[in-house]
């Protein structure tokens, strides 16, 4: 029987290990860094709303599909819909959709190790003071020329690589239970205070009135952008949670856990926002300012409060913890997958996936600098053209692939897991692993997972198209 399986990498000691390592995998970057600066470049309100709609509609729907899958075959993301569907009767061809997220997985941790090293960079600096008594300008030009610098960007980048890459050899299981059980709620508690900070600027409101007020002209703007990031705020849609799920013990509750952890990922994005966009308007920032606005604005919030200078490296070391548990979970799945189906050990699969990745990393760090003037798909002034060397509009390096990942990958790997689950899977299946308890919960929960999820991923790429 399906449930018997046990994984061969090992299972979490309990039903809160998982939520730990899934919280860990979820709150990161995302939340903390990408959220804020994506409310800001999408107008605020309608981009938030759009962002919570998706998590509950599509997103939820899609972690639970995928947590059932891994738990079920306990095997890495392509194995795991290989055997399934072999199971069901279907064809083995499935696999080939869990394959293209791993791949997507990898993409997205070369440009994630880039921002997880900006984070340990930000340690140092904070700790030697660099921020005291800053003003906005400073703050916006110590970014520009931390990014400007190929080498510096290079030598955290590679650090911050190698911190993940050395957890996922030693197995995950037991590498992160011990450091997560810790930092995880002082990463709350220290946003919380800087939500404490951000009530003293008196522009408070301003933020609240930002991140919430319906701005209905551009909800079609930000939908794609939204669901993507739902996606990738809830770390689905690349095989991170389905593996996760493949080491959670047989006899605990899926629904409730995800929910709690879907619940935890969408607080600390939204705390993040509230902390961070009072600061933006009381310092006259740029809320549409891009990747740079969380490195622009909390050096403000620390190098103006008393002890801000501990606070700050406190507050970094808990971003760069939170950024390394996502990193390894982006790097889990192929690696168990590799660890699968070769005889090459742990250490060596890892090490040669995190050489990869940090490879491809360096486009994204060369996007800020070098290659700052590449740019790809741009239509100026009608025109389309693939690629152009110094054009006002188009895409970096970094920009491709987070739209390529964000906005097609993960959205396609969304579906598929749904789809999967619901329709190859079938309802028995969802149902003997989902095992709960009120029936009328099931058939909500099951018939959004069939339908709602699906058809709304569908539209949502139609109504993309259709603009
Ligand atoms: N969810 C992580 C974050 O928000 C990123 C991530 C995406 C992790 C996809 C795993 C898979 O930072």
């Amino acid at each position: 029987m399906a449930g018997d399986k046990v994984s061969i990498h090992g299972s979490w000691a309990s039903r809160w290990v998982f939520i730990l390592a899934a919280t860990g995998s979820a709150v990161g970057l995302g939340s903390i860094w990408k959220f804020p600066y994506m409310t800001g470049v999408y107008g605020g309100g309608a981009f938030v709303l759009m962002f919570l709609l998706c998590i509950a509609l599509l997103g939820l729907p899609v972690m639970l599909a995928e947590t059932l899958i891994g738990r079920r075959s306990r095997q890495s993301p392509a194995n795991a819909l290989r055997e399934l569907a072999l199971e069901a009767a279907h064809s083995h061809r499935w696999s080939w959709a869990a394959f293209a997220g791993m791949i997507t997985a990898l993409l997205i941790l070369s440009f994630y190790s880039v921002v997880g090293g900006w984070s340990l960079d930000y340690i140092v600096d904070l700790g030697r003071g660099d921020f005291q008594g800053i003003g906005a300008e400073q703050a916006g030009r110590y970014f520009a020329d931390m990014v400007s610098d190929p080498w510096r960007l290079i030598l955290w980048h590679t650090l911050f690589m190698l911190l993940s890459a050395w957890v996922i050899a030693r197995g995950v299981v037991a590498g992160l239970e011990r450091s997560l059980r810790i930092m995880m709620p002082l990463l709350f508690v220290l946003l919380l205070i800087l939500l404490g900070y951000s009530l003293t600027t008196g522009h408070f409101m301003a933020g609240v009135h930002f991140m919430f007020n319906l701005d209905t002209s551009r909800l079609l703007d930000g939908l794609l952008p939204a669901m993507g990031h739902a996606f990738f705020s809830l770390s689905v849609g690349v095989g991170s949670i389905l593996i996760y799920g493949a080491y959670m013990p047989k006899n605990s509750s899926i629904a409730g856990t995800v929910v709690a952890v879907a619940l935890l990922d969408t607080f600390v994005s939204l705390l993040a926002g509230l902390a961070l966009f009072p600061i933006v308007f009381s310092a006259g920032l740029n809320a549409s300012e891009g990747p740079g606005l969380m490195f622009v604005t909390l050096p403000l919030a620390f190098g103006n409060v008393a002890f801000g200078q501990l606070m700050g490296v406190v507050f970094f070391v808990l971003v760069a913890v939170a950024a390394w548990s996502s990193a390894i979970s982006l790097l889990e799945p192929m690696v168990a997958y590799l660890v699968e189906r070769t005889k090459v050990s742990r250490l060596w699969v890892t090490a040669a996936l995190a050489f990869i990745c940090w490879f491809v990393g360096l486009g994204t760090v060369f996007s800020f600098n070098i290659w700052k003037e590449a740019k790809f798909f741009v239509t100026e002034g009608g025109a389309f053209q693939l690629y152009q060397w110094g054009a006002a509009g188009g895409l970096d390096v970094f920009g491709v692939i987070d739209f390529f990942t964000s906005r097609i990958m993960l959205p396609l790997g969304a579906l598929t897991f749904v789809v999967f689950a619901s329709w190859v899977m079938g309802r028995e299946a969802v149902r003997d692993e989902l095992a709960m308890r009120n029936a009328t919960l099931f058939a909500v929960t099951f018939f959004l997972m069939r339908y709602v999820a699906p058809l709304g991923i569908l539209i949502v790429f139609a109504a993309q198209l259709l603009k």
